[in-house]
């Protein structure tokens, strides 16, 4: 079943915004391979509603964005990192627009959008179809290039280290990867490649109720960790506060930025909650902050959801400004210009990752990790909206300026292929699917937005067994993708639940009932492969 060796210059996991920009500016003298899980446009990417955060206007500057980037972090912004990834705002815009991607709110163009924790509007969107749009050009680009070769519904299994295959290319102790095994039509390939690129997005299918797509399982997080890199800050998962609470369309977001057009969160009783609790910034408070609002007003009340209203906007404005809101809303019988959309937090975003530079470069040679799956320090504690695909977009570009300085010619790397063993089909699906549920039901229900450290403990005890049962059906079974994913949706899950366990204060994403003060100063969390620690 062994699908043979194949060698490429450089190798792209994730075909999401980081992936297809670092793609689309590599030279076009090197051959590039991009693997995507599932068939493209794909991504956090495609199913970004809001927007790219860029001073690019007047009322805006480099330091306002700065300014709100580190309030928005809780004291654990890195600031060399922001400064890097904010003044390169304008070079990405304009080699998007070079593309084909032409955002509003850019070179004067209509007006940018807001979110919570911007005190301007800097967000720029396609209506609330920003992800889309980006996505579909990009993959569109890649498509066109004769020096890359797009690999859909292939899956990442493992990376691929000097130390284990070529040793004589470990440098002064510091491992090199030189590819990935990759699972694509049932057979696993040896992909060899003079540089990699981990570009896989997040973990928000570690939870029960998420914004992501469902190939969002933090497989670049679990293949690094296995490797060996550290992987930081993971304790800092950022809740949506507001997606759609409805049983036959569950996990469907709904844009921050209707919130920055003035839409409200009230709750069962009809109140305006967020009065209680930052009557300055109202709605427009960042995420963890509306996020626990919500989540201690469900609560309190007993009820499973809030309300968001945005009935002030007449339907024109909403048809026009948020097609996509609207649509999915109507989609099971809720009128927006009518009526307030019953919503609930969900998990959307991982703000820790594999420690990375903002080229993306890694404690391991070869190897780069860009976009969400990785950790530079720019969302500190809590991410401002938007930004993220700034940070995508621009590690993207940044990693394709040094890559040619760190490429290496693959043409004599080796390594041993894939060795099934005895291992059998899986003849019981049932296992496979329980452990899904219960893992994501664990870090649902002890290791959501407020947590304890009895519950984080007790996610932990259930955590270990079910690691220990994936990893027997791991090494006994034939590789499939489902069992491949729930193996690193659970290495993901205890990370995080880990480096909880690891932060005695809470700050940020991360609020525990056991250490609910913000110590004065504080460090990363770092975990790191299971055989490093
Ligand atoms: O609400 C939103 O449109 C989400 C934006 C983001 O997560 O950056």
């Amino acid at each position: 079943m062994s699908n043979g060796t194949i060698k490429t210059d450089v190798l792209i996991l994730g075909a999401g915004m980081a992936g297809l920009t670092c793609a689309l500016s590599l030279p076009e003298e090197l051959e590039i391979l991009l693997v995507s899980k599932v068939p493209m446009p794909t991504g956090s990417t495609y199913l970004a509603q809001g927007g790219l955060a860029a001073a690019v206007s007047e009322e805006d500057s480099f330091e306002l964005h700065l300014k709100d980037t580190i309030d928005a972090g809780a004291g654990m912004v890195n600031e060399k990192a922001a400064i890097d990834i904010i003044s390169s705002g304008p070079r990405l815009i304009e080699q998007l627009s070079g593309w084909g991607v032409h955002l509003e709110g850019s070179f004067g163009k209509g007006k940018g959008g807001i979110e919570g924790g911007h005190s301007v509007r800097r967000v720029l969107h396609h209506k609330d179809r920003t992800g889309r749009l980006i996505s579909e050009v990009l993959s569109e680009r890649c498509a066109e290039r004769r020096n890359v070769t797009i690999m859909e519904c292939a899956f990442a299994v493992n990376l691929l280290a000097a130390s284990r295959e070529m040793p004589e290319l470990v440098e002064d102790a510091v491992d090199r990867c030189i590819g990935a095994h990759i699972l694509h039509n049932g057979t696993i390939s040896t992909v060899l490649a003079g540089e990699t690129v981990i570009a896989t997005g997040g973990s928000g299918k570690v939870y029960r109720y998420t914004s992501n797509q469902d190939s969002a399982t933090g497989d670049g997080i679990a293949m690094a960790y296995r490797a060996g890199l550290p992987v930081k800050n993971m304790e800092f998962y950022q809740f949506h506060p507001t997606c759609l609470f409805h049983p036959d369309k569950r996990n469907f977001l709904i844009t921050e930025a209707l919130r920055g057009e003035g839409a409200v969160l009230i709750n069962l009783g009809g109140f305006r909650f967020m009065e209680h609790y930052d009557p300055q910034r109202m709605e427009l408070a960042p995420r963890d902050i509306v996020a626990r609002a919500i989540d201690s007003e469900m609560k309190r009340l007993g009820n499973d959801h809030v309300l968001l209203d945005a009935t002030h906007l007449s339907r024109d404005d909403l048809t026009t400004s948020f097609p996509e809101v609207t649509e999915g809303v109507i989609s099971v019988g809720i009128v927006p210009w009518e009526e307030p959309i019953p919503v609930v937090p969900a998990a959307h975003y991982t703000v820790g990752g594999i420690d990375a530079r903002t080229d993306g470069s890694t404690d391991m040679n070869g190897l780069r990790a860009i976009g969400e799956v990785s950790c530079t320090g720019f969302h500190g504690a809590n991410r401002l909206g938007s930004n993220s695909l700034l940070e995508a977009g621009v590690m993207g570009l940044k990693a394709s300026d040094s890559i040619p300085r760190t490429l290496m010619d693959s043409s004599d790397f080796h390594a041993s292929d894939w060795s099934f063993g005895r291992a059998k089909p899986i003849s019981e699906n049932v296992l496979v699917d329980h452990a899904w549920a219960a893992l994501r039901s664990v870090m649902w229900d002890y290791v959501g937005i407020v947590r304890s450290d009895r519950r984080l403990k007790r996610a932990l005890r259930i955590i270990d067994v079910l690691a220990e049962e994936i990893e027997e059906d791991y090494w006994t079974m034939l590789p499939v993708i489902g069992l491949l994913e729930l193996r690193n949706i659970c290495t993901v899950g205890s990370i995080i639940v880990r480096s909880a366990l690891r932060r005695r204060e809470s700050r940020g994403l991360h609020y525990s009932l056991d250490c609910p003060d913000t110590l004065h100063s504080s460090g990363d969390t770092v975990i790191s492969g299971p055989n490093h620690e």
